[in-house]
């Protein structure tokens, strides 16, 4: 009898297996985001059938209908998808009953108290746990601190008597996606796996090397979380670092691009991070905090994950501060002042605002009594908190009107030529302008 029950979970491993490797295994996306849906749409194009889960009204209505909410994936694709038959779309956790393999993709903010906020993760689980399926196999992917698969999601699917590596296999693989980057996407940024079992990272090995060129394995899960924690906290110390030499190099009269220029010819032992208005977006601003808050339980403080945020954060003040100065030299104060910003998201080429420091160089800029404009093709409207603005065309009136131009986003196709032409003073956080060749009296750096 037990040699019986053991065959047949060994066959169901080897169908699960077969059904992956031949692209048959259905998969299932949970959060159809910037990750999830490009996610969605690599497996689907792949030859995957999927179905994407989506608990946003507004976003499983667009996608219902072939519309894409996410910068990159475009609508064509997913039309051609849905009559293909490839591609379906759910909104509610009794579908994944007929899935092989689910796909979290959920987010995971910071409490207003800087704490991991799980609660998308844990109504992902519960959602999965209430309708799990013998033989699936679950992975994470949303970006969250070492221990979370197994503390969470294991235990919560261990609960009722079923076992990781027989009854069901459990994964974590951080997305590593850089959204906006036109070099890099899913199929050519190597995918990290660790599964709780070696049947759980072997099968999980199987069905990225369907979408992605590079499959690396580690030995827990924990490690695969902490791997992208260690890529994030990496930019944020470095980045952090540089931001404070910055402050540093302004008053030694120092041109701090310069000095980057020159260290980053040594060919060995160095690598060039940036000034900028402070940071935004997730994986820098958000991710290391999972690891700082998690390691506070082991009694260890991580002391250049908080410095680096301290410096980061000053930025957006820092930037202001040279604004007033700029403005003084013209006898002109914030108050009262025409500001225009050039870029609102919190990196170039991508349209996600998302704790971009364009917004709090707005709010600190309003405060201030500025009357702040800004230009942005990917934002062409700006609704965050208190802020209410539509993108300016960037006309040559938009530009005169201006008192003071800044530049925070350093988006690829903008028109720099007029900008530097029509603008009376320009504040350049990014070296944007030097960098593609303007010379010109009106251009200052950070
Ligand atoms: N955006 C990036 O560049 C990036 C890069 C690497 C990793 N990550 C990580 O990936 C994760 C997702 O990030 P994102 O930027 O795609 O977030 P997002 O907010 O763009 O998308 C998440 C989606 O999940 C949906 N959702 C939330 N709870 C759900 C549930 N219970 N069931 C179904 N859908 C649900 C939301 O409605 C939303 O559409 C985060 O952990 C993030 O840190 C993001």
């Amino acid at each position: 009898m037990v040699s019986q029950i053991k065959a047949k979970q060994k066959n169901m491993l080897s169908d699960l297996k077969l059904k992956i490797k031949n692209k048959e295994a259905r998969i299932c996306v949970v959060g159809l985001g910037y990750v999830g849906l490009p996610l969605l749409v690599a497996f689907a194009e792949a030859g995957h059938p999927v179905l994407g889960l989506e608990i946003s009204k507004k976003k499983f209505e667009l996608l219902s209908k072939g519309k894409s909410p996410v910068q990159g994936v475009e609508d064509q694709r997913i039309k051609k998808l849905i009559k293909s038959k490839k591609l379906k779309f759910a909104s509610t956790f009794s579908a994944i009953k007929t899935q092989d393999v689910v796909i979290i993709c959920v987010p995971t903010p910071l409490s207003k108290s800087w704490d991991p906020d799980l609660s998308f993760i844990m109504s992902a689980t519960l959602g999965i746990s209430e309708n799990l399926k013998k033989s699936q196999l679950i992975i994470l992917e949303s970006t969250t601190y070492p221990g979370t698969t197994e503390e969470i999601l294991l235990t919560e699917f261990e609960k009722d008597g079923l076992q990781v590596g027989r009854d069901f296999y459990l994964c974590f693989s951080p997305e590593r996606i850089d959204p906006g980057n036109a070099n890099f996407d899913t199929s050519n940024i190597p995918k990290v796996v660790g599964g709780v079992t070696n049947k759980c990272t072997e099968l999980g090995s199987i069905l990225y090397k369907n979408i992605v060129k590079e499959v690396v394995t580690v030995s827990s899960p924990r490690a695969a979380e902490m791997s992208k924690l260690l890529e994030n906290t990496f930019r944020i110390v470095n980045i952090g670092l540089i931001n404070e030499l910055a402050k540093a190099a302004e008053d030694l009269n120092i041109d701090i691009w310069e000095v980057i220029e020159a260290a980053k010819t040594k060919p060995f032992g160095f690598m060039p991070f940036y000034p900028g208005p402070g940071i935004g977006g997730h994986c820098i601003g958000v991710d290391p905090m999972y690891l700082s808050w998690k390691a506070k339980f082991h009694g260890q403080e991580l002391r250049f994950i908080d410095l680096a945020r301290q410096v980061n954060e000053s930025m957006p003040g820092f930037v202001v501060g040279n604004v007033a100065t700029l403005l003084n030299e013209k006898q002109k104060s914030i108050s009262g002042s025409k500001i225009l910003l050039i870029g609102v998201s919190y990196k170039k080429d991508v349209d996600d605002v998302r704790e971009s420091p364009a917004i709090e160089i707005i709010e600190m800029l309003q405060s201030q009594g500025a009357i702040v404009e800004y230009h942005d093709p990917f934002v062409p409207k700006l609704h965050w908190e208190e802020i209410r603005l539509l993108s300016k065309p960037l006309t040559k009136k938009t530009l005169s009107d201006s008192d003071l131009v800044l530049i925070t986003t350093d988006h690829t196709d903008m028109d720099y030529e007029s900008i530097v032409e029509g603008s009376k003073v320009i504040f350049d956080t990014r070296n944007i302008l030097r960098n593609k060749g303007f010379i010109s009296k009106n251009i200052n750096t950070l």
